[in-house]
């Protein structure tokens, strides 16, 4: 049996060399962290970014980090199996039980030794429609309870800092609001998608978001008006803004949809419907190649 402590400090350990085995500047993947007030629509958009990313042909992580755990269900991730997910950080038993072996005894040392996504998600992920892989953190949680657990820093470390190969995305889903929106939810991403509709608090939390992501090193904050029903919204919107309208790297608008409150959670169908596309799932499509631009120019 291998020592409590000694366990911990090879799990720090392998989540450290996964750090320093970072190679951000020859990486060909791309990370992004999706933000704002609660109810704004970033799982909504999280799931159909994902779901069109991986429709291009993206290999693509979706992480929900918020504790309401709600991305698996929009993804489209049956319900069954969304109910039956544990939030990775919160049972050792159930990394025991897919590694066959104790966090630190083999489960560090495979990562140590072959830090790959694809391993990470093969182990701990759940596989939803379009191929779009799912972990679900419920890591917040601790984070707000001041958990350190070794577990965490290792999942982290995987997240943010795992070497991502041409081709594969990590679009992260966050909780809600911009409190908890600091170094640590930031590190290791290079895009930021802000969340807003157009009323007076969720513009203010975008752009209290858009402020600490580029302090924090975020170099491009794209940012997204969901829900708009008339030109008068965008115009609020902008009006709210004034001139940190040019904070952000570009803006999209993405009108009310109705098709997305009859189908959610599972707002998939979303994409299925209509030839020629509605204008939402076109803004959306116009935002996920704004994505994949900017994640693949920063390589060159
Ligand atoms: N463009 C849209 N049109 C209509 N309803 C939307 C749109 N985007 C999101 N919604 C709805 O708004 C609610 C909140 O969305 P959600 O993605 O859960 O927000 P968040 O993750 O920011 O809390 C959900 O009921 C969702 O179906
Ligand atoms: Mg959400």
């Amino acid at each position: 049996m291998c020592d409590p402590e000694d366990m911990k400090e090879k799990i720090l350990s392998a989540a450290r060399a996964i750090r320093q085995n970072t190679h951000k500047e020859t990486e060909s993947g791309f990370r992004v962290v999706v933000a704002g007030k609660g109810g704004v629509g970033k799982t909504t958009i999280t799931a159909l970014l994902a779901r069109i990313l991986a429709r291009d042909g993206h290999t693509v992580l979706a992480v929900d980090e918020d504790p309401q755990m709600n991305l698996p269900y929009a993804v489209g991730v049956p319900r069954q199996k969304s109910e039956a997910i544990v939030p990775l950080t919160k049972n050792i038993d159930y990394v025991e039980e897919k590694t066959g072996a104790r966090p630190g005894d083999g489960w560090g040392l495979m990562l140590t030794l072959n830090p790959d996504v694809s391993d990470v998600v093969e182990r701990f992920g759940v596989r939803g429609p379009d191929g779009v892989d799912i972990l679900v953190m419920g890591t917040v949680v601790q984070a707000a309870t001041g958990c350190l657990c070794p577990e965490n820093a290792l999942l982290q470390a995987v997240v943010r800092y795992i070497n991502l190969r041409e081709g594969e995305v990590v679009l992260m889903d966050t909780q809600a609001g911009v409190e908890h929106f600091g170094r640590s939810i930031a590190e290791g991403f290079d895009q930021a998608v802000l969340v807003t509709d157009p009323t007076f608090n969720a513009v203010q939390v975008a752009r209290r978001a858009a402020v600490l992501a580029r302090e924090l090193g975020i170099p491009a904050l794209h940012l997204v008006v969901n829900r708009v029903r008339s030109e008068r919204d965008v115009e609020k919107v902008r009006d709210l803004l004034g001139t940190e309208a040019d904070f952000f790297t570009d803006i999209f608008v993405l009108p009310y949809e109705e098709r997305v409150t009859e189908c959610e959670p599972d707002v998939g169908p979303v994409l299925a419907d209509g030839v020629p596309p509605s204008p939402f799932v076109e803004g959306l499509g116009a935002l996920g190649s704004a994505l994949v631009r900017y994640g693949t120019k920063e390589q060159v």
